[in-house]
């Protein structure tokens, strides 16, 4: 019996290489299940300031459809890998995720940051994305989500915003632990205190109406909604660089 089905299945195998030898990959037989259990993405890279979030968020590399903040899968990258070169699979995404990001997610699932994101439309089997060395910390994302796009035409070099620096690479100085020139016996962030810390009441709170800029009409509150409660769980924690 043991004979007879090896025999049997060798034929198989000879009869099945007849039958797709023309084919240059020889892969078409499982066409159909690739598509229907999704694609694989491999991220590689190395990160760091993964240790720098709040508790309920996380670093993940995550589908997203178009349209949504929601994702639709997404895999852990853990606090382990802080600094080390690695390389995460997220495997069975399926074919409607239009884009793949390295990107931060509330406890909802809710993205709050993306530091990398790339077309996935028409992936079928596989997606290597290759991010370099990259800068994931809860502070870079306040950066380049917050300040690079709403705040440093006034607070740069110079500029009109008190002598307020929220330039990369100045910004996190000017801010944490020093004092504020508007309300003198507080500090602009004091790491552990959101609700007293001016910066957190600029952007959460109409403090600024009458000063000589009112800030609290500058952003629009619904985009900023999830970025601002991150900022203040950020500050609770003690604003880790
Ligand atoms: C159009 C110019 C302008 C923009 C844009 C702007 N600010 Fe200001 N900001 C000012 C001015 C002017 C003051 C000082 C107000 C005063 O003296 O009454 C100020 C003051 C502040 C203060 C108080 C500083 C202190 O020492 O007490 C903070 C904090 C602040 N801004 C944060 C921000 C943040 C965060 C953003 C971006 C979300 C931003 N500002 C965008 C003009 C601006």
């Amino acid at each position: 019996m043991l004979i007879n089905s090896k025999i049997v299945s060798t034929f198989a195998v000879l009869f099945a290489a007849l039958m797709f030898c023309s084919c240059d990959d020889g892969r078409i037989y499982d066409e159909d299940n690739a598509n229907s259990d999704g694609f694989l993405v491999r991220l590689k890279g190395t990160l760091t300031g993964l240790n720098t979030w709040p508790e309920n968020y996380s670093i993940v590399v995550a589908g997203f459809k178009s349209g949504t903040d929601y994702r639709v899968v997404a895999k852990d990258i853990p606090q382990s890998h802080e600094g080390k070169a690695l390389s995460v699979e997220m495997s069975r995404v399926s074919s409607d995720v239009q884009t793949i990001e390295l990107c931060a997610l509330n406890r909802f699932g809710e993205r709050v940051a993306t530091f990398y994101s790339q077309p996935a439309e028409g992936v079928r089997d596989e997606l290597t994305i290759d991010v370099g060395e990259l800068d994931v910390s809860a502070f870079a994302a306040i950066q380049t989500m917050l300040f690079d796009n709403s705040c440093t035409g006034c607070h740069g070099a110079g500029g009109a915003g008190i002598g307020l620096d929220l330039r990369k690479g100045h910004s996190y100085d000017a801010l944490v632990d020093m004092p504020s020139r508007k309300i003198t016996d507080k500090k602009l962030i004091q790491p552990g205190n959101a609700e007293a810390s001016v910066f957190s009441q600029v952007i959460q709170t109409d403090v600024s109406a009458n000063w000589k800029m009112n800030h609290s009409d500058m952003l629009n509150k619904e985009r900023t909604a999830l970025l601002r409660e991150f900022i203040d769980a950020w500050i609770n924690e003690g604003a880790k660089k």
